[in-house]
């Protein structure tokens, strides 16, 4: 929540850090700006809206330096307008803070402020910040960050300029994510690498409780101790070309387009030609699997747990990282945790996989997010996706299914659950999975038609059973995060008892009718609503012409291994999600309410 970006260089810095926002609006778009050091003082401009508001008023009235900091805001404490949007200053304006995270002791300190006379203007948390700097300041910014840090609890990524030290920017990190871009006579600092790609690949992390002084020198790190900590930079692989459109009218169009390759470079290397190979270190016994995420990764830990079950006979379970993370944790010592998280940085999973590692378990990661706090923290099983900006993950999701299906396969190999020739037949269908991805999206036009005629629904209904359930869940959340209609997803066997109450007319009912041990269960469910009035939208392998007689219109995909189905099933339904959201002219990018990663609890 919320993207902090910062410049300091040679050239003017209003452009550098507008580019930086953009990249990071995914992190949070509910109102923005920017502060620069232009020689004399520090000018501000800041406002309520999308990045392109902040645009248009710069463009109106230039700022003009080459030192600055910005920020794009997910409102937590106090609602998103233009005096709550970032940057914060002092009572004099000559310290401005941006902050990503949140300060759970601010009452207590601003309270203690306002009594020593400081002038407060907004209802955030973080401008106590550039007040608490402001009474600590001395004539040099680092010294008065470090000891204002020490007053604060919680979580920050902090980007702070000070108009008496023209040519440095202090930034400091704990529990948010804080990269620095390290460029020819240019420094950037970002909450995530896209901010800056365009200008470096030379990347530098800040840990937590470090601080980074920014200067045309160089860049100095310091740990919490105030001892100068020594770090190499490093060479970040994606390519910048991955941060743009390249011709779709969205991101998420893209990103769903992108599948196969994704699919396949999470594939490479990995799956062998009978084998898998794993590049994560996995324990060497483990009797039960436990996964923990939140919303997308959610779903692809609930397929996880089919699969561990079914490929390698290990009991293996789902929990919420929000719910994990408090309760009682009554598992085995011989449990395996597996946090996923696309970014890496939802607060929630970190903190569920921290209190599994405390408590003596092995843990390990997938993710997407190289260098993120979890995959400093784990050992993390990566997925390839390349940069996701959509805020709805699609390609992410294909990714963490298709590790997930790998550390599963791996765990069946290791302990013989399959026979050879089962085992063989799932690892030759594996091999042609990015091919039948591509097949599937093919049919793009398909959905696309249906979207227009389902896209003014109210109600959408989404059935699965087994295996194909978390993709109706994953269905529903997809429509619902980018359409705002409301959606359900449902077990196939719940429907009766309550859910079928719902059924009329009205309610298209999206049924995963794929091939598995309750395929048949499933055409049950289906009739049992169509005898309600409802319409079914099926998904359903091709050649199936049964599935015909049950549903009103058929998304086809193309038939493999029952097992491995979840990773063709879920993609007309984000291509109907797509479309749907498309037709109503909704922000598929970035939808109301929504970031993509959410580092706060
Ligand atoms: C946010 C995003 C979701 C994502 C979830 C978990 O809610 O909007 O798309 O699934 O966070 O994110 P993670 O990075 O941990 O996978």
């Amino acid at each position: 929540m919320c993207g902090i970006v910062g410049y300091l260089g040679e050239k003017e810095a209003v452009p550098l850090l507008l580019e930086g926002l953009k990249r990071l609006e995914y992190r949070g778009y509910d109102s923005s700006g920017v502060a620069i050091l232009n020689g004399k003082s520090i000018a501000r401009t800041k406002c309520a809206g999308k990045i392109a508001s902040l645009e248009q008023a710069l463009a109106q009235q230039p700022l003009h330096g080459s030192v600055g900091i910005g920020h794009t805001r997910w409102a937590t404490h106090g609602r998103p307008n233009d005096d709550n949007a970032h940057p914060h200053t002092d009572c004099h304006h000559r310290i401005a803070v941006v902050h990503n995270g949140i300060f759970e002791n601010y009452l207590e300190i601003k309270e203690r402020l306002l009594k020593e006379g400081h002038q407060f203007r907004t209802d955030t948390d973080t401008e106590i910040i550039p007040h608490l700097i402001e009474s600590y300041y001395k004539g040099n910014l680092e010294e008065a960050v470090m000891k204002a840090l020490k007053e604060v609890r919680g979580s920050y990524a902090l980007g702070v300029v000070c108009q008496d030290e023209r040519n440095k920017i202090i930034a400091a990190r704990m529990g948010s994510p804080l990269v620095i871009g390290i460029g020819k006579n240019e420094t950037f600092i970002a909450s995530d690498i896209p901010a800056f790609l365009s200008h470096t690949r030379e990347a530098l992390l800040v840990e937590d409780g470090e601080i980074a002084v920014i200067t045309p020198e160089g860049v100095q790190l310091f740990g919490e101790d105030g001892k100068k900590v020594d770090r190499a930079s490093f060479q970040v692989l994606w390519d910048a070309a991955m941060a743009e459109k390249g011709g779709y009218k969205h991101f998420m169009l893209k990103e769903i387009q992108e599948q196969p390759k994704v699919v396949s470079e999470t594939l490479a290397g990995r799956l062998r030609e009978n084998s898998i190979e794993l590049d994560v270190e996995m324990p060497k016994k483990f009797g039960r699997v436990v996964f923990t995420a939140a919303g997308t990764a959610y779903h692809a830990g609930m397929v996880g747990k089919y699969l561990f079950e079914t490929l390698a006979k290990i009991p293996a379970e789902v929990e919420l990282s929000s719910e994990f993370r408090y309760r009682e944790l009554c598992m085995s010592k011989d449990t395996l945790v597996i946090a996923i998280s696309q970014s890496g940085e939802t607060a929630d999973t970190l903190a569920a996989a921290r209190e599994a590692k405390q408590r003596g378990h092995d843990v390990i990661a997938i993710t997407n997010g190289m260098g993120s706090s979890l995959a400093r923290e784990v050992p993390s099983f990566f997925t390839r996706a390349g940069i996701e900006i959509g805020v709805a993950a699609t390609k992410t999701f294909l990714a963490q299914l298709t590790a997930i299906t790998l550390l599963a396969l791996k765990t069946a190999e290791d302990r013989k659950t399959l026979s050879p020739a089962e085992f063989k037949k799932i690892v030759s269908e594996f091999h042609r999975i990015p091919e039948l991805v591509e097949l599937a999206l093919k049919r793009e036009n398909e959905i696309r038609q249906c979207a227009k005629l389902f896209g003014q629904r109210k109600d959408f209904l989404y059935l699965g059973r087994h295996i194909h359930y978390p993709i109706a869940l994953e269905g529903a959340l997809k429509l619902k995060e980018i359409s705002y209609i409301h959606a359900e997803g449902y077990a196939g066997g719940e429907m009766k008892h309550g859910p079928i109450a719902l059924i009329d007319e009205e309610v298209p009912v999206v049924a995963l009718a794929l091939e598995s041990p309750v395929y048949e269960k499933l055409l049950s469910n289906i009739q049992e609503v169509r005898a309600r009035d409802a319409t079914i939208l099926a998904v359903a392998e091709s050649g199936n012409e049964q599935i015909k007689k049950y549903a009103d219109h058929v998304f086809y995909v193309p038939k493999t291994h029952w097992l491995l189905s979840p990773i063709l099933g879920v993609l007309p339904l984000q291509l109907l999600a797509y479309y749907i959201a498309d037709r109503k002219g909704c922000d598929v990018d970035q939808p109301r309410n929504l970031a993509k990663s959410v580092t706060v609890e």
